[in-house]
Formats: C-alpha cells, sequence, structure tokens
C-alpha cells in the first residue's frame, strides 16, 4: 500500500477507482489479496452484501476521490492514511474484476443519460447552495425576494426538459446534513415535470417549479435540533415542526412572493381527504399546485437516498402511495405516474430471464421498456457481470416481470449502478 491510499466509504466508491484495501474481515467476504482496478459495479454490489463498509484507494492509478466528497474523507477518522489497523486485508478483485479491459457494455441510450447525469450533479450542487443561502437569510430574519430563485428554476426546467429522469434521479440521493436544501431542489424538478405533463401554461409551470424550490422555507425558522433530529419525532415536536407550512407561507409572504407560490408552502401537507394540515382543506379547495406539491413532496420524502435511512426505490413508493386511499388528487397522481414513469431511474426490477437489474435510462418508445442494468442472477444467486441493456432495441429479447423491493435482497446502495454510467 502506498502513501497515496486513501480511505472511502463505499459509498463514495466509483468504477476506475484503483482498491487497494477493503475493510473488514477477510473470512467475510470472498475477495482475494491484491489491488485491483474497479471496473464492474457487480463488485460493488458484491462488497456491499459482504458488509464491506470501508475501501481504500491508490489515487495515482485510478478515478479520484471527487473533489466535493474529498473534505469528507479527509476528515474521516483515519486520514489519508490507512495504517495496518485490525481486520483489514489488502483486496483483490472477485473473479469477475480480473479480467483486463473490459468495461460494462453500454447500450446508446445511456450515453446521453451519462452526460446529462454528469450537468444535473453540477447543477444540484449549485441550486442546493443557493437553496441554503435562503434559509440561512430566512434564519437570520432577511426577507428574501422568491422570484430572485428564477434564474436557478429556469435552469431546472431546461435540465428537466431535457432529461428529466437525470435531475430527479440525481436529487434523490441526500447527506444528512443537505436534506432539506437537496428536498426543494427535488420537489422543484418533480412539480416542474409534472407541470409539463399536465400541460400547464408557462406561467402555471414557473409557479410550480418556484413553489417547490420554496415550499419547506418555513423549516428554515423550526428549531435546529428538532429539523435535524436523525430519529422519529416525538408527538411534542411533530406538533412543532407542524408549523413549518404557516412560517414559509409567511416568509414568502413578506419577500414579496406572488399567491401560488404562498399557497403551495402554506398547503402542501394538506390531504385531498381533508386530513392533511395546518387547516384540513379537502378536495378542490385545495389548489391544483398544493395538490401536485403533496405529491411530489411526498414521493421525494419517502425515495430520498441517505445513510443509515431505507429509501423506498421509485416503483415501491408509486406503489405505496398509490394505495394510501384518499389522501392524494387520483388524477393529479395519474399524471405524476406518468411524468416519472412505471420504473423510474434507480427502481430494481426482475427480467424474464431470472436476473435482477437497475432501471438505468427511460425508455425511448414505452415506460415498460427501459434502459436496464443487469447485475445479479436468480439462478445461482449471486452477482453476475454487468450488463446493460435496451429492453426497446430490436431483437432484445429480455423483459420486466416486474419491481423487486431491493430491501427485501438486502442492496442498500443501488444508486452506485445507475450512477455509473
Ligand atoms: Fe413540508
Amino acid at each position: 500500500m502506498g502513501r497515496t491510499d486513501k480511505r472511502i466509504a463505499l459509498s463514495e466508491l466509483r468504477l476506475g477507482m484503483q482498491v487497494t484495501k477493503l475493510g473488514g474481515s477477510w473470512l467475510q467476504h470472498p475477495f482475494l489479496r491484491g489491488s485491483f482496478l474497479l471496473t464492474d459495479a457487480a463488485d460493488i454490489v458484491a462488497m456491499e452484501r459482504a458488509g464491506i463498509k470501508e475501501v481504500w484507494i491508490d489515487e495515482s492509478k485510478g478515478v479520484e476521490l471527487p473533489s466535493d466528497a474529498r473534505q469528507v474523507a479527509q476528515v474521516g477518522p483515519g486520514g489519508a492514511d490507512p495504517g495496518e489497523g485490525d481486520g483489514e486485508v489488502p483486496a483483490s478483485p472477485s473473479p469477475s474484476a480480473t479480467k483486463p479491459g473490459r468495461s460494462p457494455r453500454q447500450a446508446p441510450a445511456s450515453t446521453s443519460m451519462a452526460s446529462e447525469l454528469e450537468q444535473a450533479r453540477k447543477l444540484c450542487k449549485a441550486a442546493k447552495e443557493q437553496v441554503m443561502a435562503m434559509f440561512q437569510d430566512a434564519r437570520l430574519g432577511k426577507a428574501t425576494d422568491p422570484n430572485d430563485a428564477l434564474p436557478l428554476v429556469s435552469e431546472i426546467a431546461a435540465s428537466v426538459q431535457r432529461n428529466a429522469s437525470a435531475i430527479i434521479s440525481v436529487a434523490r440521493l441526500k447527506s444528512h446534513d443537505d436534506y432539506t436544501y437537496m428536498h426543494s431542489v427535488a420537489v422543484c424538478a418533480l412539480m416542474l415535470s409534472l407541470a409539463r405533463q399536465m400541460g400547464l401554461d408557462e406561467r402555471q409551470t414557473r409557479l410550480a417549479g418556484l413553489g417547490g424550490l420554496m415550499h419547506d422555507l418555513g423549516k428554515a425558522v423550526m428549531p435546529l435540533d428538532v429539523l435535524n433530529k436523525p430519529g422519529k419525532l416525538t408527538d411534542a415536536e411533530f406538533d412543532v415542526m407542524k408549523k413549518h407550512p404557516v412560517a414559509g407561507a409567511q416568509l414568502l409572504r413578506q419577500g414579496g412572493a406572488e399567491p401560488e407560490v404562498e399557497d403551495i408552502a402554506l398547503h402542501h401537507h394538506e390531504e385531498f381527504n381533508g386530513k392533511g394540515y395546518p387547516h384540513g382543506l379537502q378536495g378542490e379547495a385545495i389548489s391544483v399546485l398544493s395538490r401536485m406539491g403533496a405529491i411530489c413532496d411526498v414521493y421525494d420524502a419517502v425515495t430520498s437516498i441517505r445513510p443509515y435511512k431505507n429509501a423506498w426505490d421509485p416503483a415501491k413508493a408509486m406503489r405505496e402511495m398509490a394505495g394510501w386511499e384518499g389522501h392524494f388528487d387520483k388524477v393529479i397522481f395519474n399524471a405524476f405516474v406518468k411524468s416519472v414513469g412505471i420504473y423510474p431511474v434507480g427502481s430494481l426490477v426482475r427480467m424474464a430471464s431470472s436476473r435482477l437489474a437497475v432501471v438505468i435510462a427511460p425508455g425511448t418508445e414505452s415506460l415498460l421498456a427501459p434502459v436496464v442494468r443487469v447485475f445479479y442472477s436468480l439462478r445461482s444467486n449471486e452477482p453476475v457481470q454487468v450488463q446493460t441493456i435496451d429492453l426497446a432495441s430490436p431483437g432484445c429479447k429480455d423483459s420486466i416481470v416486474g419491481p423487486e423491493d431491493p430491501a427485501k435482497w438486502g442492496f442498500t446502495q443501488l444508486e452506485r449502478l445507475w450512477l455509473a454510467q
């Protein structure tokens, strides 16, 4: 192990990195000794299943840790020099990673998806910083004009227009610290995509996007210990948090927001059946934009990928939400399903070929025929060489049988499969 080796969390591992050592006892995992270039996402899945939480990489020989993640890696226990701690063994590839020069086969659709994901990542980062600044101003009692965020909403709208899946999928990835800000960005993108699906005019679409970005602004003035509490809230804490819609609407009014934007902040927790808050409004007494907000807000909350929290995969979220009788406006929910897709990017699916795959790009022909990445055999019950298949391509014989629950299979980091395009 050289001096350049860096300890990183398994969640930071990317294809192209040179892995020199794996955390955990070698008895617990099937990897042999030696250093290897990571070229197969199936190996990440295998490491995850073997319970490996951290690895060491040699940045002089492979892809480096992205600069935004670097800071985290360096301040982590052990820092840049991993030393020779207990229970850690040098790593070498599983049999599938030893073949030189092999890379996952790329279906044509995923090339543009890869560049869109990269752009979406940059945009999400910039958007997150802008939302953070807005929250900070609100905390300090400064009334910011929400319309200042319109250029950002336009940029997110352009990204949604080009490829809604990319930004919606990237905005699902959140850390504990940036959760509220990234959630705002995600709801903005989902609202814009839904507005497009519903054929709303330009003004309504802009209001939907801006309202999505601002819907939780009231959280800026909620007590930080309650807002950032990692576990479940007590009833008393929940009662405090329930004040955020009114607080947000007030902040937005002070800042000169349009009434529709204020309305989304005020009523995004109302339920179609009248059981929501703060006013218990029912049915069409809730504005269309706020009914849209309620759906986008819940969808992003339940599908958000955060460390130490099990997110629902997108397909499961759709199924569950469809079963919440009376919670959402059915007509708008159906439009939402169409806008996000039956098998959104990141869904785990079972293939007719008895393999598991993750959806990595939406279908060009049909919602039922997306581009998938196959990585696991149900016959041998182990990871297989990753293969990218465009189910819409002529001659493709495989198809999706149905969605699968990642929790049932113990997969907690499927995003590594669709992010590494
Ligand atoms: Fe909220």
